[in-house]
């Protein structure tokens, strides 16, 4: 019982047992959204970003009880019999992202994640297709639009400090990033025990190519982060939000704040899920460093280039 399929075991320098520092788990930055000393929470929120690339918040304003539904119907959704989740399906080598399945990036050599994942997009309403929501349970759509309705809210804050911070004017990363016209776009991830969680990874090593990831996790341990050249195991906060820095907003801010290197790992008895929320520019809009803070000292590092461009070339591992 102790065996898995070799296209799980990862490479020696990516599997888990060793290449994680064990008894060390990372304190990442624990923000307090409720602060009302706004130049404060933006300090604390542009030192993060800009150190890190990950922090946790909590009195984010979005109730525990809202947070308990959309679990409670993402969980029941991925207990459903096989053939009810493969209705939701991506159709085989399709570009699009979203529906179900079990693989998004090309990995070399066949390898893949001890994961499953179901992607939709839950914000705006001209960009969400109902096809891909799960009809059962019959909750699902209602807790969905109110955990949307809440997230938009703490969004608006995040974009709004990571603005400032730069010393931009508060609705000028959000507008660069789409505006109103941002998608938001919901993945559950649902990892199964894995009997060699030592030997496998669940989401290998990578960036979100976001802007912001807003993240839900459940109890079980399992996200890492690289710093200082070593894998460490974050840890989980109880009705904490993980907020990721994502490459969208490392490319806008030219380089000021820093998209995170980030993996999972499996456990063995228990099921751990998680429900990361990507802030995306839409995908014809062109994103580049915002002209403000590019200036004789402060060159250029990233090109200017349409959102969807971007995501072809990471997806097919393409230099950008
Ligand atoms: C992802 C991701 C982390 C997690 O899906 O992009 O990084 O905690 N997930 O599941
Ligand atoms: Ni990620």
């Amino acid at each position: 019982m102790d065996t898995i399929p070799s296209e799980y075991i990862r490479a020696e320098n990516e599997q888990p047992a060793i290449t994680t520092i064990a008894g060390t788990v990372l304190e990442v930055p624990v923000i307090d959204m409720g602060d009302t000393d706004q130049e404060n929470l933006v300090r604390l929120i542009a030192d993060a970003s800009r150190d890190w690339g990950i922090f946790q918040v909590v009195n984010h304003g979005i109730e525990g009880d809202v947070i308990m539904k959309l679990q409670k119907v993402g969980r029941e959704f991925f207990e459903l019999p096989q053939e009810e989740k493969e209705v939701y399906a991506k159709p085989d080598g399709a570009q699009i992202v979203e529906g179900y399945g079990t693989k998004l990036q090309k990995e070399v050599e066949g390898k893949k994640g001890w994961v499953d994942h179901l992607f939709h997009k839950i914000w705006p309403p001209s960009v969400i297709n109902y096809h891909f929501w799960p009809k059962n349970p019959p909750s699902y759509r209602e807790a969905n639009e109110e955990y949307t309705k809440k997230l938009r809210v703490v969004a608006d804050k995040l974009f709004e400090s990571l603005s400032l911070g730069l010393g931009l004017e508060g609705h000028e990363l959000k507008d660069a990033g789409g505006g109103e016209d941002l998608n938001y776009l919901m993945k559950i991830n649902y990892y199964p025990p894995c009997p060699r969680p030592d030997l496998a990874l669940g989401v290998v090593a990578h960036t979100d190519m976001s802007c912001i990831t807003i993240l839900v996790p459940n109890e079980v341990q399992g996200l890492q982060v690289f710093k200082d050249e070593h894998w460490y195991n974050v840890k989980y906060i109880p009705n904490a939000l993980i907020i990721h820095i994502g490459d969208q907003i490392e490319i806008l801010s030219n380089g000021n704040y820093k998209s995170v290197l980030h993996r999972t790992t499996v456990n063995k008895d228990n099921t751990r899920m998680s429900w990361p929320v990507f802030l995306e520019p839409p995908q014809e809009l062109e994103v580049g460093p915002v002209s403000k803070l590019v200036n004789e000292e402060n060159p250029s590092k990233y090109k200017t280039k349409k959102y969807k461009d971007y995501v072809y070339c990471k997806l097919n591992k393409i230099p950008q």
